[in-house]
């Protein structure tokens, strides 16, 4: 039995709770006393500015909050993940993405092992590739020159390459098509390779495990097509196909030479891994210079984590702030809200960041938790966001923490005319803050002339907390700082919530059931067990399939 004492059974559990049970005061209240919040709470790393002045919290708040972390030992945590210790404990593994990005004369042991010295090796075979892809120097089966690169992949094997591929689109590669395909829904695949030309076009098979049921099923696809373009020469795949996984056993049996895959480890999570060997479809668009400066984005952030003392440390910060809510003022979700286009999928990464790491109910000790854990992260870029959902975000009876991310200067290359309408795009990330926080009182509406029994539909509650992280310009080296920003934030309350974050156990009951119930689907096999509402659902799929 674990003595870790349950989470709400701690003292600065409680001081919280008696905390809540005083009141929150509302933002107007707290600005006017206190001004100078906008500035004082306020904290730099590397070159982000993260604004927290627009939340529900006092001095005495955040101080409860940062004995909350103390007493939960967050930083004790960290130092062992920095240290490689098998902080993943229901799968015996380190967690060591920070690794990946460490300069190359770091030194953290995996098992008595630097394993710096592999990341690096590693890195330099992914730039020795992605220049010959980049420069023409390697060819296809034909002797034609790699127009197109197709990423086979799902999950963490998927969603960082092709998040950061948008959000780096400035700085791609542009004579080069990229795709990324994930989905065991033929249409990926079709829609991905229709006007694509076989010799032209390379494939990275991204798996970590290298079992997973929807990119085999996608990659043995891509392979008929390959084949079938280029006239069935097994020897084709060679120059069409490339694998990034920890499993070179698997990748051998698929049929790809071991020289064409390019390795990562199992102290790598999927979910933290677009830093490793996940990364080559970015390095190839972006270049191994632009990666190397992402890379080091997230290093800076990683030592800001690592050395920052508490009261300025943003990702305890950010991580802290989301337990008040979850925790004690009933949030259940949070919404992450960029101006940028460029920034399309970075919500939908930061939904398996968080929710696969934090989705979870019982403790490290395997106790049932008796608290929240992680949120529903949910989002799109922010002006779209408005001319939809903003509305139950104002007006609505739920409370929405939301981050609003914004850059100074829009990318160089648009034209004058589109580099003018940035200051309207940050107007109105500004204006949403503001309205989400101050809101319009019913004196306010009123003083406008407006109609009384239209003053309750006119007001504006306000009180709808925000952080608001700004950086000069999208660079990758931002990017980088963004996502382990992220990561860490993660990081802090899963320490909080005592939680494994970095296992995924949740994922598995549906991909063991598919595999069970695939036959009857396609065979009409009986499957023995099968409950009687999937049964009839399964039932009539094959009815409708054969009308
Ligand atoms: O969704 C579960 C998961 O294991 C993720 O954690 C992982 O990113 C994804 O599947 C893909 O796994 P793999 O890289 O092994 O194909």
């Amino acid at each position: 039995m674990s003595d870790t004492p349950l989470l709400t059974r701690r003292p600065q559990w409680t001081a919280l709770e008696d905390h809540r049970a005083q009141g929150v005061p509302g933002l107007r209240e707290l600005f006017a006393a206190d001004p100078a919040r906008a500035e004082r709470y306020v904290v730099r790393v590397g070159d982000l500015r993260v604004d927290y002045s627009k939340h529900l919290v006092t001095d005495e708040t955040l101080a409860l909050l940062q004995e909350l972390a103390e007493a939960t030992d967050v930083f004790g945590l960290r130092d062992a993940m920095f240290r490689g210790e098998k902080i993943n404990t229901t799968e015996g593994r380190a967690v060591l993405h920070t690794a990946l990005r460490a300069p190359r004369d770091a030194v953290i042991e995996v098992d008595g092992e630097n394993v710096v010295p592999k990341v690096h090796a590693v890195l330099d075979k992914m730039a020795d590739f992605a220049e010959r892809v980049r420069s023409g120097a390697w060819t296809g089966h034909t002797g034609q020159r790699i127009r197109n690169v197709v990423n086979i992949g799902i999950g963490g094997s998927d969603l960082g390459p092709a998040m950061a591929y948008e959000a780096l689109r400035a700085y791609t590669a542009r004579e080069l098509t990229f795709r990324f395909v994930s989905n065991v829904d033929g249409a990926d695949l079709h829609e991905a390779v229709r006007d694509l030309d076989p010799a032209e076009t390379l494939f990275i098979v991204a798996s970590k495990t290298f079992t997973t049921i929807e990119t085999i099923t996608n990659a043995t696809s891509a392979r008929s097509w390959l084949l079938a373009g280029l006239g069935g020469e097994e020897k084709a795949v060679a120059k069409h196909f490339v694998a990034l996984s920890t499993n070179a056993e698997k990748v051998t049996d698929f049929g790809i030479d071991p020289d064409n895959m390019f390795e990562f480890w199992d102290w790598v999570g999927g979910r933290y891994s677009y830093d490793s060997a996940i990364g080559l479809s970015l390095m190839i668009a972006i270049g191994p210079d632009r990666f190397r400066e992402m890379l080091d984005g997230f290093h800076r952030v990683d030592e800001h984590f690592r050395t920052a003392p508490a009261e300025a440390n943003a990702p305890l910060l950010l991580g802290l702030l989301g337990v008040w809510y979850g925790n004690f003022l009933d949030a259940q979700s949070h919404a992450v809200l960029p101006y940028s286009h460029y920034l399309s999928k970075f919500t939908a990464y930061l939904q398996q960041l968080d929710m696969e790491s934090n989705g979870k109910s019982v403790d490290r000790e395997g106790r049932g938790v008796e608290w929240q854990t992680g949120p529903v992260v949910w989002g799109t870029p922010g002006t779209n966001g408005q001319h939809a959902y903003y509305q139950l975000i104002h007006q609505g009876t739920k409370l929405i923490p939301a981050d609003l991310i914004g850059f100074a200067r829009p990318v160089a290359e648009l034209s004058d005319d589109l580099k003018a309408q940035h200051d309207l795009l940050m107007a109105n990330l500004f204006a949403q803050g503001q309205a989400l926080a101050f809101g319009k009182t019913a004196d306010e509406v009123r003083a406008e002339g407006v109609p009384e029994e239209q003053v309750p539909h006119r007001t504006f509650r306000g009180n709808h907390p925000t952080t608001t992280i700004l950086a000069a310009e999208l660079t990758p080296s931002v990017l980088g700082q963004l996502i382990a920003l992220y990561e860490h934030k993660v990081f802090v309350q899963g320490a909080v919530w005592n939680i494994d974050s970095f296992d995924q156990w949740g994922v598995e009951l549906g991909k063991v059931l598919a595999k069970r119930v695939e036959p009857a689907l396609t065979e009409g096999a009986d499957v023995p067990g099968l409950d009687a509402s999937t049964a009839a659902l399964v039932a009539a799929y094959r009815d409708l399939k054969e009308v």
